[in-house]
């Protein structure tokens, strides 16, 4: 066991909120919450959002730091060191597994994002058809697999360097660029003529809203894909943190930094696709295809476009990282590999299972499933509506009935002075959220499909 007899741990407490943050922030929050808002109207769905973050994120988010700190292990071996002999691992197993498929098609993203961030460089946004410019790139079949590739090198260069030198490092680096590249975006969002309109889009909501039981499924699989919840990343960065670190103020930083860049992130987009005529509801192509028409449009465009794009690239890589460290963790812990060995193979294999999403854009776009769509949703969708929820109700119903609430909150309530969890907890964790989280996958996949 060459790697996995030392653990390494965070340098600091800072260092653990950074790298959670960093996992948190991706493409979830720049990227698909803004559409995701958009096809639901606003303002309502905003809120049910936050009830969502605040009664089932945030609660989950502490149990699953709780467990990766208690047995310092990666899913699968946490949940075998909590409760020997039983079957509770394959809980574990499910967030490994999800960590897999969601890396493959993230990675995809993720490769779109770098090749429009030379595109938004080279002047590519003025004077053509978005929705063709974007169509015609990730329809081909081996520039985007190219850049698939790319990402994911950048992902297992990261994660081989190790929990220090490799993640805490380069979040530390990352976190200000993002920082800084977010607020220049923002105020040129809000300066624009016309930007009103899209801030009260965010803030009030559309009227023509409507809630359904797919509205309260879009929430919980946003809420769960954005805060990385129910798969394991909470764990696996737990497991490196030290007994001293305070989890509950150190988690509500996290949740924070979330939401706050999810609602910056609608700030730059809603006031310029509103000032420049787009449609919020444009699903998907949202970021890719309307924004680049604000682009154009506006002064200094190219540059700010530039500046956008290298934000969601940023964004993504350290969201993509806490992906593949779940699954090299669980090969460092459970198979004695090697880190690096870990991490190159796994990137491989995943890179290799992404190619179907990718091609389900140009090649592969014949094949579509009613009520969700091509190749890529589909594995968008199994992820987060089904695995993620059902990873967070697994855990919920294990910490509250099988490991016990109060192991749990002595786990989550020891070490540093600060934010403490009280009474509410253990009955959130065990009911609230294993019956929410019931019910509403219920109601939605029943709404999805009938
Ligand atoms: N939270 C990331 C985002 O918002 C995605 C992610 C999901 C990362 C699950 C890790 C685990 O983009």
């Amino acid at each position: 066991m060459a790697d996995g007899s030392r653990r390494e741990s965070w340098a600091s407490r800072l260092g653990f909120i950074l790298a959670a943050a960093g996992s948190a922030v991706g493409l979830g929050n720049i990227w698909r919450f803004p559409y995701i808002v958009g096809e639901n109207g606003g303002a309502l769905f905003i809120l049910i959002y936050l009830i969502i973050v605040v009664l089932i994120g945030y609660p989950l988010m502490v149990t699953e730091t709780a467990i990766g700190r208690s047995s310092k292990r990666n899913p699968v071996g946490a949940f075998k060191a909590l409760a020997p002999n039983s079957m509770w691992w394959l809980a574990g197993a499910l967030g490994v597994i999800t960590g897999f498929v969601i890396l493959s098609y993230y990675s995809v993203v993720g490769g779109w994002t770098l090749s429009y961030i030379f595109r938004a460089a080279a002047g590519a946004f003025e004077g053509v058809d978005h929705e063709q410019l974007f169509g015609d790139h990730v329809g081909q079949t081996w520039a985007p697999l190219i850049w698939h590739l790319v990402f994911m090198a950048l992902t297992i260069g990261i994660i081989a360097a190790g929990v220090v030198k490799g993640i805490q490092r380069w979040v530390q680096i990352l976190w200000p660029v993002m920082g800084l590249l977010i607020v220049l975006l923002i105020v040129r969002a809000v300066t624009l003529e016309g930007a009103g309109e899209g801030i009260g889009f965010l803030f009030l909501g559309a009227e023509d809203a409507t809630v359904t039981g797919r509205t309260f499924l879009d929430a919980i699989a946003q809420a769960f894909f954005t805060l990385s919840l129910g798969m394991g990343v909470f764990i696996t960065y737990g497991s490196y943190l030290s007994d001293r670190d305070n989890v509950p103020g150190a988690a509500a930083s996290v949740v924070g930094m979330d939401t706050g860049i999810a609602i910056l992130a609608g700030l730059v987009i809603f006031p310029a696709v509103f000032a420049f005529d787009g449609d919020p509801g444009a699903g998907a192509g949202l970021a890719f295809i309307t924004l680049p028409g604000v682009f154009a449009e506006m002064p200094l465009g190219g540059l700010f476009g530039t500046l956008f794009f290298l934000l969601l690239a940023v964004a993504a890589l350290t969201s993509a990282i806490s992906l593949l460290e779940v699954v090299t963790a669980w090969l460092i812990d459970q198979k004695g590999w090697t880190r690096a060995k870990a991490a190159a193979t796994l990137g491989v294999i995943i890179a290799i299972v992404g190619i179907p999403s990718s091609l389900s854009f140009g090649a592969w776009s014949g094949f579509e499933v009613p009520n969700i769509g091509n190749l890529f949703d589909l594995f968008d969708w199994i992820a987060n509506s089904i695995f993620l929820p059902l990873g967070g109700l697994l855990t919920a119903i294990f910490a509250g009935w099988i490991w016990s609430t109060r192991s749990t909150m002595d786990e989550a309530n020891k070490g540093e002075r600060g934010l403490k969890i009280g009474g509410w907890y253990a009955v959130v964790l065990k009911y609230v959220i294993p019956i929410a989280i019931a019910v509403v996958m219920v109601f939605g996949i029943v709404d999805t499909f009938v």
